[in-house]
């Protein structure tokens, strides 16, 4: 069967589905995107990712195209024309198609709006998530607003790359201070000495992480112990567990932080753990 994109209030073949040259976010990054887990069919967690996105499109000042519900409505239908059961919805929009200049245009045109889904690597997932993954450490390259969820991906997929060069699944990112900021495209987690779990307080340094937002809901339920606050490269290396997380794999265990093995090398007993409180924290639909 072949996929299926929605763009711009139309249902394309994938193949064929297209967006103007002068598309803002094709010249100048001018966008913003989200990345929806699907699991069983169902989306997860779909209300915190839109207000993300939402919050995202103010900041930058670009309209929502369609309505909410309307949103709802065709991302569901994305994924039912493409026949996903586990997968993923990725959902990107613009500020339209102008002649390139700089400033905004003037009066505003219609933001552009494109929505795809894909199948994700089950075998994969279920792999990294029993054996664990090897990062390493890069310093934060990006722009100063990390909590909105810009198209403009440079830094990180050029530290992704690195990684991927390296042997590593996923590069943590350095402040100028030595602290982890994030991954390129996770959230980062350390257990401590004493069972505490460990990761960066929301800010303009770090993205507002969906699968972090309910792992601390979940990790409180379970009447676990979070710190939210930075720390070091050094903490990384010596932690007892390590972890990140994103929509679609949710929670991977981290084994080796720059070749210093973590824990035993194996997943640790508290990200196991977490995992299934994720599970039954999470909001599917
Ligand atoms: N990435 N930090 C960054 C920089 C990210 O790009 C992502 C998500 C996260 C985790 O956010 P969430 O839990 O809401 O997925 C943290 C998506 C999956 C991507 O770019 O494909």
């Amino acid at each position: 069967m072949s996929r299926i994109a929605y763009v711009n209030g139309r249902y394309l073949r994938h193949d064929e589905a297209s967006v103007h040259v002068e598309d803002r976010g094709y010249q100048f990054s001018d966008g913003v995107y989200e990345v929806v887990g699907v699991r069983d069919g169902l989306l997860m967690d779909e209300d915190y990712h839109l207000q993300r996105l939402q919050r995202s499109l103010s900041e930058l000042k670009i309209a929502m195209p369609v309505t909410m519900a309307s949103l709802r409505q065709i991302i569901r239908h994305v994924v039912r024309r493409n026949t996903i059961r586990d997968g993923m919805v990725y959902l990107q929009i613009t500020r339209g198609v102008s002649r390139r200049d700089h400033p905004f245009p003037n009066p505003p045109v219609k933001p552009s709006i494109v929505i795809t889904a894909k199948r994700v690597n089950e075998a994969r997932i279920r792999q990294i998530v029993r054996d664990g993954v090897s990062v390493i450490t890069l310093p934060d390259q990006r722009w100063a607003r990390r909590d909105i969820k810009s198209i403009s991906l440079l830094p990180n997929i050029l530290a992704k790359q690195a990684a991927r060069e390296a042997g590593a699944y996923e590069a943590w990112l350095i402040d100028q201070n030595g602290m982890v900021t994030e991954g390129s495209s996770t959230n980062a987690w350390i257990v401590d000495a004493v069972g505490r779990l460990v990761t960066r307080s929301l800010g303009p340094e770090i993205l507002s992480g969906v699968t972090r937002r309910v792992l601390l809901e979940a990790a409180q339920h379970e009447g676990l112990e979070v710190v939210e606050r930075a720390f070091s490269r050094d903490e990384a290396h010596n932690a007892a567990e390590a972890f990140t997380t994103a929509s679609t794999a949710i929670i991977v265990p981290v084994v080796k932080v720059d070749g210093h093995i973590i824990g035993t090398g194996k997943p640790g007993p508290l990200t196991i753990r977490l995992r299934g409180a994720y599970d039954a924290a999470a909001k599917t639909g």
